[in-house]
Protein backbone atom coordinates (compact mmCIF):
# COMPACT_ATOMS: atom_id res chain seq x y z
CA UNK A 1 0.00 0.00 0.00
CA UNK A 2 1.15 3.75 -0.80
CA UNK A 3 1.52 6.15 1.59
CA UNK A 4 1.39 9.19 -0.38
CA UNK A 5 -0.35 12.01 0.40
CA UNK A 6 -1.98 13.46 -3.24
CA UNK A 7 -3.15 16.96 -3.58
CA UNK A 8 -5.43 17.50 -6.65
CA UNK A 9 -5.54 21.36 -7.82
CA UNK A 10 -8.22 22.76 -10.51
CA UNK A 11 -5.02 24.32 -12.17
CA UNK A 12 -1.93 23.60 -13.06
CA UNK A 13 -0.90 27.71 -11.52
CA UNK A 14 -2.93 26.11 -8.02
CA UNK A 15 -0.72 23.28 -7.76
CA UNK A 16 2.51 25.16 -8.91
CA UNK A 17 1.68 27.91 -6.33
CA UNK A 18 0.91 25.56 -3.41
CA UNK A 19 4.40 24.12 -3.57
CA UNK A 20 5.96 27.25 -3.68
CA UNK A 21 4.30 28.59 -0.67
CA UNK A 22 5.82 25.36 0.74
CA UNK A 23 9.05 26.34 -0.23
CA UNK A 24 8.66 29.78 1.50
CA UNK A 25 7.20 28.36 4.53
CA UNK A 26 10.63 26.05 5.15
CA UNK A 27 13.05 28.82 3.85
CA UNK A 28 11.27 31.39 6.68
CA UNK A 29 11.50 28.68 9.43
CA UNK A 30 15.02 27.67 8.60
CA UNK A 31 15.90 31.51 8.23
CA UNK A 32 14.22 32.01 11.52
CA UNK A 33 16.75 29.66 13.45
CA UNK A 34 19.57 30.70 11.41
CA UNK A 35 19.74 27.76 9.53
CA UNK A 36 20.07 27.46 5.56
CA UNK A 37 17.89 25.68 3.27
CA UNK A 38 18.64 22.78 1.16
CA UNK A 39 16.52 22.32 -2.06
CA UNK A 40 16.95 19.52 -4.84
CA UNK A 41 15.57 20.86 -7.81
CA UNK A 42 14.37 19.61 -11.11
CA UNK A 43 13.92 20.55 -14.82
CA UNK A 44 12.02 20.04 -17.59
CA UNK A 45 8.07 22.25 -18.50
CA UNK A 46 6.88 21.10 -14.98
CA UNK A 47 8.37 22.91 -12.44
CA UNK A 48 8.58 26.31 -14.74
CA UNK A 49 5.36 27.46 -13.12
CA UNK A 50 6.59 27.14 -9.67
CA UNK A 51 9.81 28.47 -10.20
CA UNK A 52 8.02 31.88 -11.60
CA UNK A 53 5.80 31.88 -8.42
CA UNK A 54 9.35 31.72 -6.51
CA UNK A 55 10.85 34.48 -8.62
CA UNK A 56 7.28 36.72 -7.80
CA UNK A 57 7.86 35.65 -3.89
CA UNK A 58 11.44 37.02 -3.92
CA UNK A 59 10.52 40.17 -6.15
CA UNK A 60 7.66 40.94 -4.68
CA UNK A 61 7.65 39.55 -1.29
CA UNK A 62 11.10 39.57 -0.42
CA UNK A 63 11.54 36.13 0.33
CA UNK A 64 15.47 35.82 -0.26
CA UNK A 65 17.51 33.06 -0.97
CA UNK A 66 20.68 34.19 0.12
CA UNK A 67 20.74 30.83 3.27
CA UNK A 68 19.35 28.59 0.62
CA UNK A 69 21.65 25.65 -1.13
CA UNK A 70 20.70 23.96 -4.05
CA UNK A 71 21.16 20.87 -5.64
CA UNK A 72 19.87 19.40 -9.21
CA UNK A 73 18.53 16.81 -10.00
CA UNK A 74 20.56 15.70 -13.33
CA UNK A 75 22.51 16.67 -16.43
CA UNK A 76 22.62 15.35 -19.49
CA UNK A 77 26.31 14.33 -20.74
CA UNK A 78 28.02 15.26 -22.61
CA UNK A 79 26.47 18.63 -22.50
CA UNK A 80 28.41 22.05 -21.69
CA UNK A 81 27.06 25.10 -19.12
CA UNK A 82 26.89 27.16 -22.35
CA UNK A 83 24.97 24.86 -24.53
CA UNK A 84 21.08 26.43 -24.52
CA UNK A 85 19.89 22.81 -23.95
CA UNK A 86 21.88 22.47 -20.67
CA UNK A 87 20.32 21.73 -17.43
CA UNK A 88 22.55 24.41 -15.69
CA UNK A 89 21.34 27.13 -18.90
CA UNK A 90 17.52 26.06 -17.85
CA UNK A 91 17.70 26.80 -14.34
CA UNK A 92 19.64 30.02 -14.78
CA UNK A 93 17.23 30.91 -17.27
CA UNK A 94 14.02 29.55 -15.22
CA UNK A 95 15.09 30.84 -11.77
CA UNK A 96 18.73 31.34 -10.79
CA UNK A 97 19.09 34.51 -12.56
CA UNK A 98 16.14 36.21 -10.81
CA UNK A 99 16.78 35.37 -7.07
CA UNK A 100 19.63 36.28 -5.36
CA UNK A 101 20.75 32.56 -4.51
CA UNK A 102 24.60 32.70 -4.30
CA UNK A 103 26.32 31.20 -7.02
CA UNK A 104 28.38 28.90 -4.91
CA UNK A 105 25.35 27.68 -3.09
CA UNK A 106 24.03 26.36 -6.92
CA UNK A 107 25.24 22.63 -7.36
CA UNK A 108 24.46 21.39 -10.84
CA UNK A 109 26.00 17.36 -12.23
CA UNK A 110 28.58 18.24 -14.36
CA UNK A 111 27.90 17.15 -17.86
CA UNK A 112 31.62 18.64 -19.38
CA UNK A 113 33.96 16.21 -17.66
CA UNK A 114 36.07 14.27 -19.40
CA UNK A 115 34.47 10.08 -19.27
CA UNK A 116 37.08 9.05 -17.25
CA UNK A 117 36.24 11.67 -14.10
CA UNK A 118 32.46 11.15 -14.15
CA UNK A 119 32.12 8.63 -11.47
CA UNK A 120 34.34 10.83 -8.94
CA UNK A 121 32.21 13.38 -9.90
CA UNK A 122 29.20 11.54 -9.31
CA UNK A 123 30.23 10.36 -5.95
CA UNK A 124 31.61 13.69 -4.60
CA UNK A 125 28.40 14.80 -5.89
CA UNK A 126 26.62 12.31 -3.48
CA UNK A 127 28.63 13.28 -0.50
CA UNK A 128 27.86 16.81 -0.96
CA UNK A 129 24.79 16.77 -0.31
CA UNK A 130 25.26 14.19 2.92
CA UNK A 131 27.70 16.91 3.86
CA UNK A 132 25.33 19.63 3.85
CA UNK A 133 22.82 17.17 6.31
CA UNK A 134 20.61 15.88 3.46
CA UNK A 135 17.79 17.62 0.97
CA UNK A 136 14.79 19.69 3.06
CA UNK A 137 12.89 19.13 0.17
CA UNK A 138 13.13 17.49 -3.29
CA UNK A 139 11.15 18.89 -5.91
CA UNK A 140 10.13 16.20 -8.77
CA UNK A 141 8.49 15.73 -11.92
CA UNK A 142 7.77 12.63 -13.37
CA UNK A 143 8.75 11.38 -16.95
CA UNK A 144 6.34 9.02 -19.46
CA UNK A 145 8.71 5.96 -18.40
CA UNK A 146 7.99 6.42 -14.91
CA UNK A 147 11.49 8.20 -14.25
CA UNK A 148 12.26 10.45 -11.18
CA UNK A 149 15.39 12.92 -12.73
CA UNK A 150 16.84 10.48 -15.01
CA UNK A 151 16.46 6.62 -13.04
CA UNK A 152 14.51 5.34 -15.99
CA UNK A 153 13.02 1.49 -15.78
CA UNK A 154 15.61 -0.52 -14.43
CA UNK A 155 16.93 1.68 -11.53
CA UNK A 156 17.59 0.18 -8.26
CA UNK A 157 16.30 1.05 -5.03
CA UNK A 158 19.70 1.66 -3.81
CA UNK A 159 20.99 3.60 -6.90
CA UNK A 160 23.00 7.09 -5.51
CA UNK A 161 24.16 9.40 -8.47
CA UNK A 162 25.72 7.88 -11.24
CA UNK A 163 26.07 7.93 -15.59
CA UNK A 164 23.05 6.44 -16.94
CA UNK A 165 21.87 5.94 -20.34
CA UNK A 166 18.25 7.29 -21.06
CA UNK A 167 15.24 4.94 -22.30
CA UNK A 168 14.04 5.65 -25.81
CA UNK A 169 10.87 7.61 -24.62
CA UNK A 170 12.80 10.14 -22.58
CA UNK A 171 14.88 10.95 -26.00
CA UNK A 172 11.78 11.03 -27.92
CA UNK A 173 9.97 13.55 -25.49
CA UNK A 174 13.24 15.41 -25.47
CA UNK A 175 13.64 15.08 -29.28
CA UNK A 176 11.52 19.01 -29.98
CA UNK A 177 13.71 20.93 -28.28
CA UNK A 178 17.24 19.08 -29.65
CA UNK A 179 15.54 19.78 -32.93
CA UNK A 180 15.31 15.92 -33.71
CA UNK A 181 15.93 12.48 -31.61
CA UNK A 182 19.69 12.24 -33.51
CA UNK A 183 20.79 15.36 -31.10
CA UNK A 184 19.46 13.65 -27.79
CA UNK A 185 22.40 13.33 -25.79
CA UNK A 186 22.37 9.19 -25.06
CA UNK A 187 23.47 9.85 -21.48
CA UNK A 188 22.91 11.93 -18.31
CA UNK A 189 24.15 11.73 -14.96
CA UNK A 190 21.27 11.28 -12.23
CA UNK A 191 21.06 11.47 -8.54
CA UNK A 192 19.78 7.82 -7.86
CA UNK A 193 16.77 6.64 -6.45
CA UNK A 194 18.43 6.18 -3.01
CA UNK A 195 19.68 10.26 -3.27
CA UNK A 196 16.48 11.32 -3.37
CA UNK A 197 14.70 8.70 -1.08
CA UNK A 198 16.92 10.55 2.08
CA UNK A 199 14.90 13.95 0.92
CA UNK A 200 13.49 14.85 3.87
CA UNK A 201 9.91 16.31 2.05
CA UNK A 202 9.22 15.44 -1.87
CA UNK A 203 6.64 17.19 -4.00
CA UNK A 204 6.28 15.41 -7.05
CA UNK A 205 4.26 17.23 -9.50
CA UNK A 206 1.86 16.06 -12.46
CA UNK A 207 0.27 18.35 -14.36
CA UNK A 208 -1.73 17.57 -18.16
CA UNK A 209 -3.74 14.62 -19.17
CA UNK A 210 -0.33 13.24 -20.95
CA UNK A 211 1.17 12.59 -17.19
CA UNK A 212 -2.32 10.95 -16.59
CA UNK A 213 -1.49 7.34 -17.32
CA UNK A 214 1.81 7.62 -15.55
CA UNK A 215 1.04 9.07 -12.48
CA UNK A 216 -2.29 6.07 -12.36
CA UNK A 217 0.52 3.49 -12.94
CA UNK A 218 2.58 5.32 -10.12
CA UNK A 219 -0.02 5.24 -7.38
CA UNK A 220 -1.77 1.82 -8.06
CA UNK A 221 1.22 -0.14 -8.32
CA UNK A 222 2.88 -2.26 -6.38
CA UNK A 223 6.80 -1.01 -6.03
CA UNK A 224 8.02 -1.91 -9.32
CA UNK A 225 11.69 -1.06 -10.86
CA UNK A 226 9.22 -0.34 -13.89
CA UNK A 227 8.07 2.51 -12.54
CA UNK A 228 10.88 3.96 -10.69
CA UNK A 229 8.21 6.59 -8.95
CA UNK A 230 6.81 3.38 -7.44
CA UNK A 231 9.37 3.71 -5.16
CA UNK A 232 8.11 6.93 -3.65
CA UNK A 233 5.99 4.23 -1.36
CA UNK A 234 9.08 3.89 0.48
CA UNK A 235 9.33 7.63 1.80
CA UNK A 236 7.05 8.68 4.48
CA UNK A 237 6.36 11.93 3.47
CA UNK A 238 5.95 12.69 -0.54
CA UNK A 239 3.01 14.64 -1.78
CA UNK A 240 1.98 14.27 -5.54
CA UNK A 241 0.52 17.67 -6.70
CA UNK A 242 -1.37 17.18 -9.76
CA UNK A 243 -4.08 18.71 -11.75
CA UNK A 244 -7.41 17.57 -12.44
CA UNK A 245 -5.91 16.01 -16.14
CA UNK A 246 -3.26 14.20 -14.49
CA UNK A 247 -5.72 12.59 -11.71
CA UNK A 248 -7.93 11.84 -14.63
CA UNK A 249 -7.29 7.88 -14.37
CA UNK A 250 -6.92 7.79 -10.76
CA UNK A 251 -9.28 5.15 -9.27
CA UNK A 252 -12.29 7.06 -7.50
P1 LIG B 1 8.42 17.45 -18.11
O1 LIG B 1 9.45 16.31 -17.78
O2 LIG B 1 8.29 18.27 -16.87
O3 LIG B 1 9.03 18.23 -19.24
O4 LIG B 1 7.12 16.79 -18.48
C1 LIG B 1 9.28 15.62 -16.59
C2 LIG B 1 10.37 14.60 -16.44
O5 LIG B 1 10.81 14.02 -17.44
O6 LIG B 1 10.77 14.34 -15.29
Amino acid sequence: MSNYTTEVFDSAVNGSNYVAQKVKELILANDAKGKQTVLGLATGSTPVVMYKELIRLHKEEGLSFANVVTFNLDEYLPMGTDSAHSYWYFMHENLFNHINVKPENINIPNGALPENEVDQHCADYEAKIDAFGGLDIQILGIGRTGHIGFNEPGSTLESLTRKVTLAQITIEDAAPSFGGVENVPAKAITMGVSSVLKARCIYLMAYGEGKAQIVSDTLTNDITDKVPATYLQKHSNTVFVLDNAAASLLPA
